[in-house]
């Protein structure tokens, strides 16, 4: 185990044995001190399976229904044992972030499943249910809901990619405040990325050569190659994002949003529409938030090595800096991810640092806003294992991989929520 993962052993120290008693051999001697579902087993997959795992998400088993839950109790047993279920996060210890206890279980937690697994999964008694749904996987009320007009028919290049951009309408009369935001893939099947932008040129065809009013169209790098400015970056596993108190992502009338779809999928065919829930404010908040991406552009990661790393260093020449918090955004080889603000007195803060999965690209919001100030560096730094043997590896033997936003290429993004005096 890592260094970077001592916060995690620290809560393996913590034993549980399925229930409050001196002794194992005690709890294991009275059946009914089995874990049950509805008491034991339930709230935990409200609060750290759910986000994935309701029927709609990445997660595609839906474990909040018992049945399943039960033919599969022994496969969440070895998951979760195994450390990749839930999907590896963010240490919360390096910069702590809202919800950090759904990503994590701890060590009696994983005993638990484990437990409930062995004891043949019973229900037990219904009334003994506390759990309620996990609150944040979903915006129940959106003040607006943008969606495509239409169900777009994917088709894929010989890749499996395809990029495509739907311009939304926009409702608004007056200046708006985004608070809170979530984004509803159509198909979570096949949505590789969704990014949500905003283009005040009023035609955002016009960067890609298309007719004027042109309301769909194929399009790629906008983040790069054009004028755009992002206001949302979708990926799988990332749920409801609420903006910190005081803060707002402003919209304004007139102003074109566009939704640039990756679809990844290896046959064509799959229909997607999705959307957009937000709630607003109408009153200017303090600080209105931005989004910018940062990171090393472009690279290359040789055949065969098992850790390759990449870094960009940003030097802050803008003005005092608030880092609301970031989204970690690699493909399928990466493997880990940190980053950090330094000086050449010394000072500096941890950004983030964790394991990576590209199936769980949580947007972490922080509990504290972080200060990035003029003369600092940023750094993003990423690891991607490109051997045989690698998670996500898909060429045997493996070839080299080249930054680009392809599913088989690589990146290394901070997509990063950011205000400036
Ligand atoms: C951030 C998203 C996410 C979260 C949270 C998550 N999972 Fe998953 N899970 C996935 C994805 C994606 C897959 C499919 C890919 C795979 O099997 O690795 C999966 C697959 C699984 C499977 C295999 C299903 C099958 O068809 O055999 C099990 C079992 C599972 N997860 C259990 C859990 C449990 C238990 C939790 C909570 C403690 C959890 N997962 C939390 C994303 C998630």
């Amino acid at each position: 185990m890592s260094e970077q993962n001592a916060w995690k052993r620290r809560a393996s120290e913590v034993v549980f044995v399925g229930c409050v008693a001196a002794s194992m051999a005690a709890c294991g001697a009275e059946p009914e001190s089995a874990p049950t579902w509805y008491r034991d087993i339930q709230p935990l997959v409200d609060r750290s399976c759910a986000a994935c795992h309701d029927g709609t998400g990445v997660g595609r088993v839906n474990l909040r229904d018992a049945a399943t839950a039960r033919a599969l109790a022994t496969t969440m047993a070895a998951r979760v044992e195994a450390g990749e279920m839930p999907p590896p996060a963010l240490d919360p210890s390096c910069q702590p972030y809202a919800g950090a206890d759904r990503m994590y279980l701890g060590a009696e937690e994983r005993a638990r499943f484990r437990a409930w697994a062995d004891a043949g999964a019973p229900l037990g008694d219904p009334s003994e249910a506390t759990s309620k749904p996990n609150g944040l996987a979903h915006i129940d009320d959106p003040d607006l809901v943008l969606e495509m007009p239409e169900a777009h028919e994917v088709t894929p290049d010989d890749d499996g990619n395809e990029y495509w951009c739907v311009v939304l309408d926009n409702p608004l009369a007056a200046p708006t405040w985004i608070k809170a935001l979530e984004a509803v893939p159509g198909d979570p099947l096949v949505v590789h990325h969704i990014g949500l932008y905003r283009d005040a040129g009023h035609d955002a065809g016009a960067g890609y050569g298309v007719p004027p009013g042109t309301k769909a169209f194929s399009c790629r790098n906008p983040v790069l190659e054009l004028d755009w400015q992002l206001l949302h970056a979708f990926a799988p596993g990332v749920s409801v994002m609420e903006l910190p108190k005081d803060t707002g992502i402003r919209l304004d009338p007139g102003e074109q949003i566009v939704m640039q779809m990756h679809y990844y999928s290896p046959k064509p065919g799959a229909l997607d529409r999705s959307a957009y829930r937000m709630r607003l404010a109408t009153e200017a908040p303090k600080a209105e938030v931005f989004m910018d991406v940062f990171g090393p552009v472009p690279f290359s990661i040789p055949a065969g090595v098992s850790k390759h790393v990449e870094r960009s260093v940003i030097t802050n020449e803008d003005g005092p800096t608030t880092i609301y918090g970031l989204l970690p955004h690699m493909h399928l080889l990466g493997r880990s991810y940190n980053a950090w603000i330094e000086d050449d007195a010394g000072a500096g803060a941890c950004v983030a640092r964790g394991d990576y999965d590209f199936h769980h690209q949580a947007l972490y919001v922080f509990d504290k806003p972080l200060q990035w100030q003029p003369g600092q560096r940023l750094v993003t730094e990423c690891t991607w294992d490109n051997s045989a043997t690698s998670k996500g590896q898909s060429h045997f033997p493996p070839l080299d991989v080249a930054w680009g936003e392809g599913t088989n290429q690589e990146m290394c993004f901070m997509v990063a929520y950011l205000s400036r005096p």
